[in-house]
């Protein structure tokens, strides 16, 4: 782990896709047990961020450091659970099996997987739906299977690319009780979101991007207490929109 505990520390980062800079400058960092939302407009960079703190995409410039090293060391990797923005998974298979897939990949052995699984499965409401196979399961079904799968390995580092999207109501209060454990259990969350309401509600720092670059870094206790509407108005403020 890196001095003064920065379970990511990106310096300056920047990546331009032919030429365009999708994100530029960023530099972020988020301490052990922090939990941290990401928020911003459609193509502010907030996903081509996550794949750089990844290893899942190259920096133009500046560096990316995880668990203090390169996240894409396949030794630093197995810390790491991620959630996709968009996940492809295979069809045919059920739940049970898709854990059984990442686990192995995960490099976790087959009791391991096998005695996290009936809890993780219980944990995202899947129980019952664990034999059916994923082609058959809904939107926020397969929201629930991505949960899971980013949870398989106990990550130190978890990292959700928009993890609420899709989910119903009752999944979310349970996906917010879900992080709240892990970060009472320690763990580093990193996600971005489109929801305010739920970053206010769980996150201890904000980040907000507009057009690649990081207009607001700030704790949300400075802003919250008044449900969705202190961190709206701020999300607002920053982008410029506000009335
Ligand atoms: N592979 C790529 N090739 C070219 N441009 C890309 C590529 N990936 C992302 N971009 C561009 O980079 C910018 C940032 O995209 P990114 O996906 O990071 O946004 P985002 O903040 O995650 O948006 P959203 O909220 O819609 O998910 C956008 O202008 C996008 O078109
Ligand atoms: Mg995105």
């Amino acid at each position: 782990m890196s001095e003064c505990s920065d379970i990511v520390q990106l310096e300056g980062v920047t990546r331009a896709f032919a030429g365009a800079k999708a994100v530029d400058g960023l530099s972020l960092k988020l301490k052990a047990g922090e939990v941290m939302g990401f928020l911003g407009t459609n193509g502010a960079g907030k996903t081509t961020t996550i794949k750089m703190m990844l290893g899942l995409l190259a920096p133009t410039s500046g560096s990316v450091k995880v668990l203090g090293g390169d996240p894409s060391d396949p030794r630093i990797r197995v810390h790491i659970g991620y959630m996709p923005e968009v996940a492809t998974y295979y069809p045919y298979l059920n739940a049970r099996e898709l854990l059984a897939f990442y686990g192995g990949i995960c490099g976790l052995d087959a009791k391991t997987v096998r005695s996290r699984t009936d809890s993780l499965l219980e944990s995202v409401g899947l129980a019952d739906a664990a034999k059916r196979p994923l082609k058959t399961y809904s939107k926020g079904m397969l929201q629930r299977a991505g949960i899971a799968q980013a949870l398989l390995n106990d990550p130190d580092l978890l990292v959700l690319d928009e993890p609420f999207t899709g989910l119903d109501p009752l999944a979310r209060i349970h996906f917010r009780e879900l992080l709240r454990n892990l970060k009472e259990r320690g763990k580093t969350i990193f996600f971005s979101s489109h929801e305010l309401g739920e970053t206010e509600l769980l996150c201890d720092r904000v980040a907000i991007m507009k057009k690649g670059h990081c207009v607001y870094q700030g704790p949300v206790k400075d802003i919250a207490g008044d449900g969705a509407t202190n961190l709206e108005r701020l999300f607002l403020k920053t982008l410029g929109e506000a009335k």
